[in-house]
């Protein structure tokens, strides 16, 4: 018996070769789920518009609630000769309700007005999931921040000692780009809530359905205002596959950096080790695999996001086959994001850190020199000035190989007749620090006041 959703007007079967190229159902199974939920309003949709009795909609919807539980279950599975997730879900209802009413469901709807709705119900769940994990991330960092109180490390840029921040103030710099994310997920699934279902192939139903009656079942806003663009669009996919890579990208800048706070060299950070790796041969190996995978898997992300991109480049409109490419990428992402998430975020909540050696570390490497010259700046000398005289100081200091604060009174004054003694009030890593106390700064007033302020914005 022919269980295909098209067969009619062809004579024989497709070849074995174009089967092969064509089957999804060993990825779109996924969609098991939420294709019941939009053939249970697609039902009432019909019952509505007088295409099925009272009786005949009340055994439908029974059969599709069996169906579900039998997905679910694992009882009912596709088959080597269904083409997708739609052809198996109309041979499973069939073998249960009988090819009579099974065979009525599928009026006044296309796969295509079918399958942009359900990527849209799948990745509106799945972007879900994603907040509560981001969130947990963000929770972890927030309580490493308010751990390390005013602890300081050396804030860098180019990777080169620049000016001491407060280490909370480090890992607060990680937290605000996913709360970001977060509100790109949230902004996300606003445009993700109008429905595509009842555009029919591309040009809607002659059947009388009510599109925002399907809308409205299936948990959306509203329905999509064009048939054609409805079935044709798939940016609300490529936009959640950015936000993804984006994520992913996030979490590779604080990946690396614990990379380099774990070497030897820095010795920054411990790992905990439930959250690293040993080696198979240097048996006094232990590893952050955890941030290098994620630094890795990022570059799978952005991966998945260009396919799509290139996917759709110049792709007319409407449906054509190359849309049915959008899902594995974006299939992936969400599977690694999500396996990803928890493991980081285990890694972060058991980092320790090695605040001693940060602090120690902190002023060197002339971290102070930015000091020096907003000292003789409030002494109302020119920046261009001040800059000048504060570079003198540290090129006297490097040729003597020694720190900012050792230059003596006669060094002081032989390189500026406005370098007094006092200046060194301002050498220190802590002075530093807390001068720095204009809104969004590092100074631990504000660091705090910034705890606060990420904190509300969570809730
Ligand atoms: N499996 C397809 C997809 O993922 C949907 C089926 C549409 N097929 C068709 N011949 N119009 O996009």
């Amino acid at each position: 018996q022919n269980t295909s959703l098209w067969g009619g007007r062809f004579t024989g079967g497709p070849a074995p070769e174009l089967v092969a190229l064509s089957d999804s159902t060993h990825f779109d199974w996924r969609l098991a789920a939420v294709d019941i939920a939009g053939s249970k309003a697609h039902a009432r949709a019909l019952h509505t518009a007088g295409h099925l009795s009272e009786a005949e909609y009340e055994a439908m919807i029974a059969g599709l609630d069996q169906l579900a539980a039998d997905v679910d279950s694992g009882e009912a599975v596709p088959q080597a000769s269904d083409e997708d997730v739609h052809t198996a879900l109309e041979r499973l209802l069939i073998e249960r309700i009988g090819p009579e009413l099974g065979g009525k469901l599928r009026a006044g709807r296309s796969r295509n007005d079918q399958i942009a709705t359900l990527i849209r119900l799948y990745l509106r769940q799945q972007s879900e999931l994603l907040r509560e994990q981001v969130t947990g991330l963000i929770g972890a960092l927030i309580d490493q921040a308010e751990g390390a109180g005013e602890a300081i490390m050396p804030g860098c840029t180019h990777l080169q000692h620049a000016q001491p921040v407060l280490l909370a103030h480090q890992l607060l710099a990680h937290a605000w780009p996913l709360v970001r994310d977060l509100e790109r997920l949230s902004q996300w699934e606003e445009r993700a809530k109008l429905c595509p279902y009842g555009a029919g192939a591309l040009a809607g139903s002659s059947l009388g359905l009510d599109p925002r009656q399907v809308a409205a079942d299936l948990g959306f806003t509203d329905s999509e205002p064009n048939s054609i663009d409805a079935t044709a669009a798939r940016d609300v996919v490529a936009e959640f596959s950015f936000i993804c890579a984006m994520i992913g990208i996030n979490l590779s800048r604080l990946a690396e950096e614990i990379i380099i706070w774990n070497t030897k060299e820095f010795s920054f950070i411990t790992l905990h080790d439930a959250y690293s790796t040993g080696s198979s041969i240097m048996p006094q190996k232990k590893n952050p695999d955890i941030a290098e995978l994620a630094r890795g898997k990022a570059g799978r992300l952005i991966g998945n996001h260009t396919g799509l991109l290139a996917t759709l480049k110049a792709l007319p409109l409407a449906y054509n086959r190359d849309l049915q490419e959008d899902k594995e990428g974006v299939f992936d992402a969400v599977d690694q994001l999500t396996t990803l998430l928890p493991a980081f975020t285990g890694m972060v909540v058991t980092l320790t850190f090695n605040t001693d050696r940060m602090a120690e570390l902190a002023p060197r490497g002339f971290a102070l020199a930015t000091d020096i010259a907003e000292w003789l700046v409030c002494k109302a000398v020119p920046f261009r000035v001040a800059h000048d005289v504060a570079g003198e100081c540290v090129k006297l200091c490097e040729a003597q190989d020694k720190e900012l604060w050792k230059l003596s009174d006669d060094e002081l004054a032989s390189i500026s007749e406005h370098l007094d003694p006092s200046v060194r009030d301002v050498l220190s890593a802590e002075g530093s620090v807390a001068s720095r106390s204009g809104y969004g700064g590092t100074a631990p007033k504000r660091v705090a006041e910034q705890l606060t302020e990420l904190k509300k914005r969570l809730h």
